[in-house]
This record gives C-alpha cells, structure tokens and sequence, in this order.
C-alpha cells in the first residue's frame, strides 16, 4: 500500500494552480443522469472520487469519454437504475444518484452508503424530503428500493436540518418532477449554486427566491450543455493553511476568493499576510501565530472541511485555542494522530481544547478519513525529522497530485510504496 514521506520541516513557496471541486463535482455528474443529450464537463479534478462516480454512471449505462479539457457525458442509453453496494461504499456521494434516477426512471435500487470516520451520516433527510415528491420506499439488504408510482410531483419542503446532499438531491429530482417545488432551509454552500448554475445551462428552471429557498419548476425537455465547475475552495483552503503554518509565501491561483473569506479572515487574524486578487490569493505566513476560538458552521460560516487543517496551525499558535465542530458528531480522528506528533489537544463533547506553541515531531502516522490525512501532511511539514503517512488512500480521494503540487512550492515529500 502506498504511503507519503515527509521529510521535515520546509517553508512553502511559489505558485500553486487550485483544481477544479470535488464536491461540486459530484453532484453535477449525478445530475447528468436527468440529461439524455451530450454534456461537456471543463476542470473535473483529477481524484478518486470523480473516478468512482465516473465508473458508477458507466455502470449503469452511460458514455463517457474524455478529451484533453472536457469529460463528455451521453447518457441517452443509459437504461439501468441500480447503484451497486460496490461502488457506492467507498464513496458516500454514490446517494445522490437516487433523486435523478427517480426522476428519470420512476424507480430505483440504491446502496445505502453506510458509516464513515467522521460520524454516522445518515441518509434520513433525503429519503424524507423525496418521500414528500411522491416517492415511496423501503430499505431492505442495504439498500434503498424506492418508486414514484405517479412520477415525481412538485411539492413545499422544508429541510429540518442544513444538508448539503440532501438539498442536492431534491434540487436534482425536482428539476424534472410534475410542478412546481419550493425548497427551504436550503443548504447554500457555493457548490450548490454551482451545481444550480449547471441545471439551468441544461435548461431546467430554478430561482432563489430568498438567501436559502429555492423554486424549482419542472421541466420536461433538457438541452445540450457545456459547463466548467468551479475551483475547490477546501483544497485553497488547505494551501492557504499550508502557507501559514509553515511560514510560507504562496500564491493561490484559479480562485474565486470571494467564496473562501472566512477562511481568509480567520487566517487574517492569526497574523498571516493576504492580498486577495481577483483570482488570486497571495499570503504570507508569520512566525508568531495568534490562538482564537472557532466554530464549524453551514456556509458562509468556517467550512467542516477544513477544521482538521486549522487545528494544525492553532498548535502552533501562541495561547490555547478551541475549535467547536458543528456539523460532524465525530470529525476529531485525526486528534490523536497529532497528539502522537506532540500536540497537546483535549476533547470535550464537540469541542477540541488545543494548547499552543506545539512542535510537531515526525512519526509513523495513520491516515483516517481525507481531511484528517492532509492535515497529517500539514504537521509532518513543520517537523525536523522522518514522518510516514499510511492508508493515503484517503487522500487521493480529493487532492489532486498533492505531491507533485507540494513538491513544486519546495516540500520535500514523495510516494513510497
Ligand atoms: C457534504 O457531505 C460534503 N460531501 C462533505 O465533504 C462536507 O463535509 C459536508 O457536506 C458538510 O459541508 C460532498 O459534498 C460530497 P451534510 P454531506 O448532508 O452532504 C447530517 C469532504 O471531506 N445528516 O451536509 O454528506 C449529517 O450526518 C466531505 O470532502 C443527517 O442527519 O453532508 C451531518 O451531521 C466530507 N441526515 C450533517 O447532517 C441526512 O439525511 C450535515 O451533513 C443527511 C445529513
């Protein structure tokens, strides 16, 4: 199995190109089932989970190829409406087939995707708000068998909670269902005014009516589309972290840095440096860095996404810090991976109490879900010595070349097998 080294401590430098959104990614390549015309996709990121859900439409029926800049989608033979345990489990997004497969098809056999390292993630909110457009279903075996017997049909919903896939899921069912359909309590993360931005380059009819209800008119006709997904703020994030902690220089290019300006302030106040281009953001890392108290929040708030990375450099920071984790019940696996490195980090409910002036010595280190990992990558950057990262697999779901991208900006890092 392959594992990353690291070998100790660098100070980041240079230009790093951001590529395109995993989590924008997945949603967009689900709603292609709804199309049975061509699709051009521009900027897919280069990870294991945009091969998973490539290989998941191909199993059930559709074509795709790819050119130099697009994936090309034709999904008009793609007859089959079953989403295999096989390639739905090691990727949780495999659920946001079902809303397009029942909107295409009227029925469909879905994999429940399971738990994962960061907390049970339960599919609940999604089965209940499509139950309200008509779908009826039942779980048996591990998965979902559902069916619209009348087709789907507009309906009010509210969603009880924030979720970020189960509002993609009904935005994407919707779009094809008899009527008209108001979501509200809409998650509002940039993804997903990406990916409505992508149903109505299709021709489906969407409108935010407030900051986070939505308006969906069915529609019955789709047409061609071409359509470039956005960049992956959680990766800049992740780079911009990198700078700071290791008293870096980068510039971060290919970047929408109005969509990250709460990560740039938080770094901001901690005492990085940042000049926010159009489509770049330049920072510079300082030596002291300051504690602060965080919170993980639904969008426009601190992205789940980026609380392990963050950490990292509050261990650093002058004074003790505390991150609150709002979103995941159990997204704290990558804590004891560090105190092993020397952080001193306490756990208390949903709250990680995070002593500061940490140096981080190198170790052996295990890799436990994808952002856990990287921040594995960020301490082991600081450190004097040797640190191997095993089970990267987890990585390589949603960084695109990281060591290649590392090792340009002056990382010493490589894959060993
Ligand atoms: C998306 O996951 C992202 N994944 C996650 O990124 C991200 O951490 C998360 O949103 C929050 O921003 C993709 O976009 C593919 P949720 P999702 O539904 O949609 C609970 C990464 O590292 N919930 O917004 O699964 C749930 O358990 C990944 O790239 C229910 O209880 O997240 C969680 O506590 C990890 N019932 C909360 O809601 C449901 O039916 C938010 O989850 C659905 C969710």
């Amino acid at each position: 199995m392959q594992k990353l080294e690291v070998l100790g401590a660098a100070k980041l430098k240079g230009n790093v190109n951001i590529s395109g959104s995993k989590n924008a990614s997945l949603p967009i390549l689900a709603a292609t089932i709804l199309s049975n015309k061509k699709i051009f996709l521009k900027n897919l990121p280069k990870v294991k989970d945009i091969e998973t859900m490539i290989n998941l439409l191909k199993s059930m029926g559709s074509q795709i190829k790819s050119d130099k800049k697009n994936l090309i989608i034709n999904n008009y033979k793609q007859n089959k409406n079953f989403a295999s345990y096989n390639l739905v489990k090691t990727m949780r997004a495999g659920i946001l087939v079902l809303g397009p497969l029942l909107a295409k098809f009227g029925r469909a056999k879905v994999s429940l995707p399971g738990g994962c390292a960061i907390g049970t993630r339960p599919v609940d909110i999604h089965l209940k708000a499509l139950s309200k457009l008509g779908v009826k279903y039942k779980i048996s075996q591990g998965y979902v068998h559902a069916i619209a017997p009348k087709g789907l049909i507009g309906s009010k919903i509210h969603f009880p909670k924030i979720s970020v896939g189960a509002t993609e899921n009904l935005i994407i069912a919707a779009s094809l269902a008899k009527g008209t359909t108001f979501l509200s309590n809409c998650a509002i993360e940039p993804e997903i005014k990406d990916l409505v931005n992508f149903l109505l380059k299709m021709g489906c009819k969407l409108k935010w009516v407030s900051k986070r209800s939505l308006k969906i008119e069915g529609v019955n006709y789709l047409e061609e589309a071409s359509y470039t997904i956005m960049f992956d703020r959680i990766e800049a994030g992740t780079y911009l972290i990198a700078a700071a902690v290791t008293e870096g220089n980068l510039k971060i290019k290919n970047v929408n840095p109005t969509l990250i300006k709460t990560e740039i302030d938080i770094l901001k106040k901690i005492g990085a440096k940042i000049k926010v281009k159009r489509n770049e953001i330049h920072i510079i890392g300082c030596k002291k860095i300051k504690s602060i108290n965080l919170k993980t929040a639904p969008w426009p708030g601190l992205a789940t996404d980026l609380q392990a990375q963050m950490m990292v450099l509050l261990c650093k920071a002058n004074k003790k810090s505390i991150i609150q984790e709002n979103i995941f019940e159990n997204r704290f696996m990558h804590v004891a991976e560090l105190n092993r490195m020397g952080a001193k980090i306490l756990i208390n409910g949903n709250k990680a109490i995070i002593d500061g002036n940490t140096e981080f010595a190198a170790a052996e280190l295990m890799a436990t879900d994808l952002r856990a990992s990287v921040s594995l990558v960020l301490a082991a950057l600081t450190t004097k010595g040797k640190s191997l990262i095993n089970r990267i697999y987890h990585l390589d779901r949603g960084y695109e070349n990281i060591e290649k991208k590392l090792q340009k900006i002056g990382a010493k890092i490589r894959r060993v097998n």
